[in-house]
């Protein structure tokens, strides 16, 4: 059986007491959540050690979402993946596309980001989507297949720590999701690409599905076979939205 997972990325929102409150009210209501269901929070950096006990304690995961290329040294302005790992946080996302797109990511760089994250023992949550233009110039397997490339160079012990995220670039923050169908034949030919290179070890990987997730559509969506759960932007920062969709499990 895959781990079932729902991750919160906060974004840049909150302010620290925003931040502290919503995550009290996770907690509060975490008891309405099945056992089996991971959840986990990617607050801003700012908020990630003054957190980290308390998520601890409640068996909430800490995420990150970013960190720099580099080990360490003079890059201001980044946080390395060696320092979110000395405030116990556990995952990193990366690869999103709002970093690919204002941040100029590419596989270059994620290449180094994800190398670094796994070497201080951060579980990356990787995320790959196609944006509007592909899909309907029908691009958008090339296009992931392409941005797979970071994970299949990885060891198999490397990639046995590794989540992923479909996430396409036109549902997040649109209001428009993916129907449960799409979102299946996507996460279907992720498995069977990262299977291509390790084998039955791409059964055990979580794949979570992002953009426009709500109470209201996470039940089809997490149905599918393939959909291990869910990345959820907007939804996340109510309390009582992210629980719901939890619940769906
Ligand atoms: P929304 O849920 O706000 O569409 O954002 C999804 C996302 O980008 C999560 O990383």
């Amino acid at each position: 059986m895959r781990k079932k997972i729902v991750a919160g990325n906060w974004k840049m929102n909150t302010t620290f007491a925003e931040g502290e409150a919503l995550v009290k009210a996770i907690i509060a209501k975490k008891g309405e959540v099945k056992n089996d269901v991971t959840l986990v929070v990617a607050p801003p950096f700012t908020h990630l050690t003054c957190l980290a006990e308390e998520l601890e304690k409640a068996g909430i995961g800490l995420s990150a979402q970013n960190c720099a290329e580099h080990e360490s040294g003079a890059y201001t302005g980044e946080v390395s993946a060696k320092m979110l790992a000395s405030v116990d946080v556990k995952y990193c996302i990366l690869g999103h596309s709002e970093r690919r797109e204002y941040y100029g990511e590419t596989n270059a760089t994620l290449t180094k980001k994800i190398d670094v994250a796994l070497k201080y023992g951060l579980i990356p949550i990787f995320c790959v989507g196609e944006k509007l233009d592909e899909r309907e110039a029908n691009r958008h397997f090339d296009v992931i297949n392409a941005q797979l490339e970071v994970l299949t160079r990885l060891s198999a012990e490397d990639f046995g720590k590794v989540i992923v995220a479909y996430e396409p670039v036109w549902a997040i923050g649109t209001g428009k999701t993916a129907t449960s169908a799409q979102a299946q034949e996507i996460h279907t030919f992720i498995r069977k690409a990262l299977a291509a290179k390790f084998g039955a070890a791409a059964e055990q990987t979580p794949i979570l599905y992002g953009g426009s997730c709500k109470p209201s559509n996470a039940a089809e969506i997490f149905a599918q076979p393939d959909v291990d759960g869910g990345l959820i932007g907007g939804a996340s920062l109510a309390a009582d939205d992210f629980i719901a969709i939890a619940k769906v499990f």
